[in-house]
This record gives C-alpha cells, structure tokens and sequence, in this order.
C-alpha cells in the first residue's frame, strides 16, 4: 500500500484546520532524446508511479502557507507578496508567480507535498513539484489552462525562480502522460503521438548512482548557450534556424573550424542524438527491442564523450549494463552529473543484475544504488477521497 496519500493528509491535519484536496504528480523516465528538448528534438519520456503528493486547500484569507514534507520545512507568505527565495521554495513560489504574471487573482492557501522521487535522481523531482501545485491552484483558483499550458506554465516557473532554463521535456510527461504508453515528443512543434510501451519479456530498471554532482544546474545553462552558439555560427552562413533544419553531420562539419572544439561536439552530439530517437521510435514501433536498447548504449557515448554530462560513477554503472548480456540497453538519464541509469533488462535476469551491479557499485564507491522497477502512469492526477 502506498502510504504516502495518507502522509500527507497526516500531516496537513496537523497544520491546518480545512479538508484538503489530494493529487499526485509523477515523476519520469525518458527512453531516449537526451538533452536535445531544448535544441528542438525528440524526446520519448513517461510519466512514472513515483512523484510527489499534493494536499491544497484555499484557505479563505490572503495567506499562503507551504509545508514541505521531505525537507521538513515550512514556509509562509502573503499572496500578495510572491517572490524569489530559495531551494524547494522557489520552485513552488515560481508556480505561484506564474499564475499570478497570467492575471490570475492569487487567493490564500494551505498546502503540504512530499513524495518518493530521491532529488538529483534524473527523474525530475522539480516537474514533480512544480505541476502538482499548478493543476491545484488551476482547479482551486479557477484559471482554468489546459493541460498543455499548464507545462508550458510549468517550464516558465522552472526557468523563473530556480532559473534553470529547461526544455519542455519533464513538464509535458508530467501532465500528459498516460499509464502504459511513452509521448514521443517533438519538442519542435509541441506536437506528441503516444506509443504503447510494449516490451514483453523486459522491464524498465533505474539504478540510482546516489550521487549528484553539484555543476548540475550551471552546466545545464551553459550548454543550452554553447548549443544556441553552435546554432548562430551555421546560421550565419546558411537559412539554418533549428537543429532540424541541418540536413546531417556532412553540413556541420562544413562548419567545424568556425566553432570552438567544445562547441563543435555540442550540436554533433545533438544532430546524432535527433537522428537517433527518429530511429529509436521506428524501432519501437516495429518491435525491435535489441536494436532499439543498442541505441540507449549509443546516446550514452554521446553523453559522455561529446555532450560531456556524465560522471564517472554513471560510466560505471552503465559499463556493468553493457558488459552483462541481459541487458539490452542502459544509459544515463536526464541531466546528468550523477542520479540514475535507465536500464532495459530481460525480465528473468532482473533481480541478478540488479544484485551483481549493486555489489560492483558498492565495492568500487562504498555508495549501494538504489534500484526502481518503472511503472508507468498518468500524468498529474486528482485523487478521490
Ligand atoms: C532536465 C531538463 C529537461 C531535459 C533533460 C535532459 O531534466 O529539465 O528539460 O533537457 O534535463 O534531457
């Protein structure tokens, strides 16, 4: 049983007086289309069973009190007084302040969250966070927003306060995910198409690398800027707007001596990995599993050697992936610098590679991994009762 619902309910009933209304926002995986949401690629994420609860209640007078479960913090303001402070309360306040930049009347409310995503894991806790607060506060404050401006919503708040400048990516999966299926996104149009995440005889295993390298969050700017540079070189030259409109590697390396060196593997890492996911969809659409878990292997040298994302602990765990034949492919998911692996692995050797990775890992890090068997679900999802 989950008792996270009830957590939270616990908790609000300590705090406050009024009864709560309940959601749950998930986190999520993504199979492959690393960092190129924001370069206008195609990613392929879902929503996950591990998120973050919600219980929000208006509370009738111009207060807005948070109580943040897993920091064990509390925090209060007037809604009329939204502004930048700092970690896990920028990322709500920036939601806040997102509604409020719509014209949306700011009424006072109550508010505990909380859930299972290990922050820094890659499966994006702030998405989490952020887009269980808004599909709360779009109900509560009547702003009514579809689901899809809720995550572009979603993306301003994240790019506002916390000033990371994400793609669509992590916000999209977590309003518009559907239990069983992956989006195929391309980040481009905003146009999606779900695929039915069949893959019989495999499961979806993250291992958790437990660490989380603090360049994270500035290294994610500054590669959105070496990208947004490579771009602007190319198109000096050419009508080239998008990473869509380079016809391959062949035109980029037309432009390889106008770029600095980091910037040069930058857009080859991200032609390859737009390239790839085109790929990674027909294969999963065709049913063919090894050759779809062959190009996760891939995007992760890419992350590696040419994106330079990765860290030494995830080149690991991804080694022990590749070197263990049940296993068909594994990577390092989202951002990078540290949180998990995505894993594909054929379902009766689960449990052994989860326990000889565990052991190499601790033996080589003195750091036990955390293994999560993916469930898919729903996107951000009001609770009954
Ligand atoms: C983070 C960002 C996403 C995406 C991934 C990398 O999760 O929030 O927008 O760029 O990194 O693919």
């Amino acid at each position: 049983m989950n008792i996270f619902p009830q957590n939270m309910l616990a908790e609000y009933g300590k705090r406050f007086s009024s009864v709560p209304q309940l959601y749950f926002s998930p986190g999520r995986i993504n199979l492959i289309g690393e960092h190129v949401d924001y370069n206008d690629g195609f990613v392929m994420p879902a929503a996950i069973s591990k998120g973050v609860y919600y219980a929000v209640a208006l509370n009738g007078g111009k207060e807005i009190n948070f109580y943040s479960h897993d920091f064990g913090e509390a925090y209060t303001t007037g809604a009329d007084d939204i502004h930048k402070e700092d970690n896990w309360k920028n990322y709500v306040l920036s939601v806040v302040n997102e509604f409020k930049l719509l014209g949306v009347e700011i009424m006072g409310f109550d508010c505990v969250f909380g859930g299972d995503i290990p922050r820094g894991s890659g499966m994006s806790s702030s998405a989490a966070v952020e887009g269980g607060l808004a599909l709360a506060l779009n109900e509560l404050l009547g702003a009514n927003l579809t689901r899809m401006q809720l995550a572009l919503l979603c993306q301003r708040a994240e790019h506002g306060y916390p000033a990371v400048q994400c793609g669509i990516m992590d916000q999209f999966a977590n309003m518009m995910g559907l239990k069983g299926q992956v989006i195929l996104l391309d980040c481009q149009s905003i146009n999606h198409v779900y695929i039915p995440l069949q893959i019989e005889g495999y499961q979806i295993v993250l291992l958790n690398s437990k660490v989380h390298h603090t360049l994270a969050a500035s290294e994610y700017n500054v590669r959105r800027k070496q990208c947004k540079e490579g771009l602007e070189i190319i198109g000096s030259h050419t009508e080239v707007k998008s990473f869509r409109d380079i016809s391959g590697v062949e035109e980029l390396l037309q432009y390889k001596t106008a770029m600095r060196d980091e910037v040069y593997k930058r857009c080859l890492y991200v032609i390859e990995e737009i390239n790839r996911t085109e790929l990674a969809s027909k294969y999963l659409h065709e049913n063919k599993l090894i050759e779809f878990g062959r190009l996760l292997f891939e995007t992760h040298n890419g992350l590696r050697d040419l994106y330079e994302v990765s860290c030494e602990e995830l080149d690991f765990l991804v080694q022990l992936a590749e070197a263990d034949d049940a296993v068909i492919g594994a990577r390092l998911m989202g951002g990078g610098f540290g949180g998990c692996t995505i894993n594909i692995i054929a379902e009766n050797s689960v449990t052994r590679f989860i326990q000889s990775a565990s052991e190499a890992y601790y033996k080589k890090y003195n750091i036990l991994p955390e293994a999560t068997i993916v469930e898919t679900a729903d996107g951000v999802t009001r609770l009954e009762g």
